[in-house]
């Protein structure tokens, strides 16, 4: 069994289908969670899944399970996944690699006619990137009890519509009842610059950044641009201003691959004549410590009631998200490692600063990540892009992997 590999151009050919559902000018997907877009990339998933000889099953988070029989049926399933979502200018590869990548590896075992153990599963979790619904890793987290499904189908988009509304409107309102899994790997590019610089083929994710996210609003007041006196002034803008100075200054002055980003923000009433009452916006904090997370998030605290001071604002920091940083399963890590050894492909162990659904599912079965390279570590942009190689490299590892958690028999 150590000579199977997987079909590359099968493998290219279904992420390049894929990429016509939501698809930008600029090459990239514009794929939002729970839009018509998102039950296409769904509906062509099941299709392949069914095509290929699974059972797809939808929970009521609308996570899509696609079920390989083992020999063992009372074998906990070996999953292998990512996610469908993409952000608003995401690009091809980012979710839809991991999700089409273990469609790959039961396909190329069908050819060989190998049976396992263990069942297979091929995942699409719900939600992945937390853009138009939040809290982001939605449906792993509900899958591993993060978030109670009542929770998460109330959360509202900027337009007001539910996540439970949005789920139904798509058809991905699903019964399925929720399972163990035995095992999780999880495919993805690394959204880095790190394999590519060192140009190795292959990132042994030892686990991912922690994360806080907050959704912060600046009140003013609204007055006119003319009349008012610059020291009379309670501009809403120029305090969420210095707060994304502030969130900078943060993250460069702190260690552990601290990082910080504010990528949304809503100004009211936005008129060039009128001095901004009411700003809302976005804090995303990560760290690979926890205790410097926390450390990061109290001098956020004491900025902002600087900030308050200094322009006459009120400032209010809600938190959004959270998880601590994540190890994965030291057993798997090896497995993804003796994999890429195995096969000759150029490896190092990596942390991922992206978060993803392998850090949920992590917490309630063994998991590991494969990342390959993409080209200039760029991601969350259309012009992402990744070699046909290296996609199937990190395939290949993803498929001796899973033989080997899930009991590969040959024929
Ligand atoms: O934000 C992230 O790390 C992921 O893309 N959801
Ligand atoms: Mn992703
Ligand atoms: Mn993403």
């Amino acid at each position: 069994m150590q000579e199977l590999r997987i079909n590359a151009e099968r493998l290219w050919g279904s992420l390049m289908e894929l990429a016509r559902i939501g698809a930008t000018p600029k090459g990239g997907v514009k794929r939002l969670t729970l839009t018509e877009e998102d039950r296409q990339a769904r509906d062509l998933f099941a299709r392949w899944a069914r095509e290929a000889g699974l059972s797809v099953s939808v929970d009521p988070i609308g996570n899509v399970f696609a079920r390989r029989a083992g020999t063992d049926p009372a074998a906990a399933p070996v999953a292998m996944g990512s996610h469908l979502d993409s952000q608003p200018s995401g690009g091809k590869f980012d979710g839809a690699y991991g999700v089409m990548a273990g469609l790959e590896v039961i396909r190329s075992l069908n050819d060989a006619g190998v049976r396992t153990r263990a069942p297979l599963e091929v995942v699409s979790w719900t939600n992945e990137e937390g853009s138009r619904f939040t809290p982001v890793m939605m449906g792993s987290g509900v899958f591993a009890g993060v978030f109670t499904l009542e929770h998460v189908r109330s959360q509202k988009d900027v337009d007001g519509v539910a996540v439970g509304d949005a789920l139904r409107s798509i058809g991905y309102a699903g019964s399925g009842a929720s399972h163990e899994v035995g095992a999780y790997l999880e495919a993805h590019i690394e959204q880095g610059p790190v394999l590519e610089a060192e140009g190795k083929t292959i990132g042994v994710v030892q686990g991912a950044l922690g994360q806080r996210w907050y959704d912060v609003t600046v009140t003013g007041q609204d007055a006119h641009a003319g009349p008012t006196p610059m020291e009379l002034r309670q501009d809403a803008l120029l305090g969420a201003s210095r707060l994304v100075q502030e969130v900078n200054r943060i993250a460069r002055g702190f260690p552990d691959y601290a990082r910080g980003t504010v990528g949304f923000m809503q100004v009211k009433p936005n008129s060039r004549n009128v001095i901004p009452g009411e700003v809302r916006t976005t804090i995303d904090f990560r760290n690979a410590k926890a205790p410097t997370l926390e450390a990061m998030c109290a001098e956020l605290e004491r900025a902002a009631r600087g900030i308050e001071a200094e322009c006459r604002v009120r400032i209010e920091l809600r938190e959004n998200t959270y998880f601590k940083p994540c190890e994965f399963d030291a057993g798997m890590v090896a497995r993804v490692r003796d994999a890429a050894a195995g096969l000759g492909y150029g490896h190092r162990d990596i942390v991922s600063g992206a978060g993803h659904d392998a850090v949920y599912v992590a917490r309630v079965a063994p998991t590991a990540m494969i990342f390959v390279p993409c080209e200039g570590g760029i991601s969350h942009n259309e012009i992402e892009s990744a070699t046909p190689a290296d996609l199937a490299a990190g395939c290949n590892v993803l498929l001796r992997a899973a033989l080997h958690t899930a009991g590969g028999e040959t024929p």
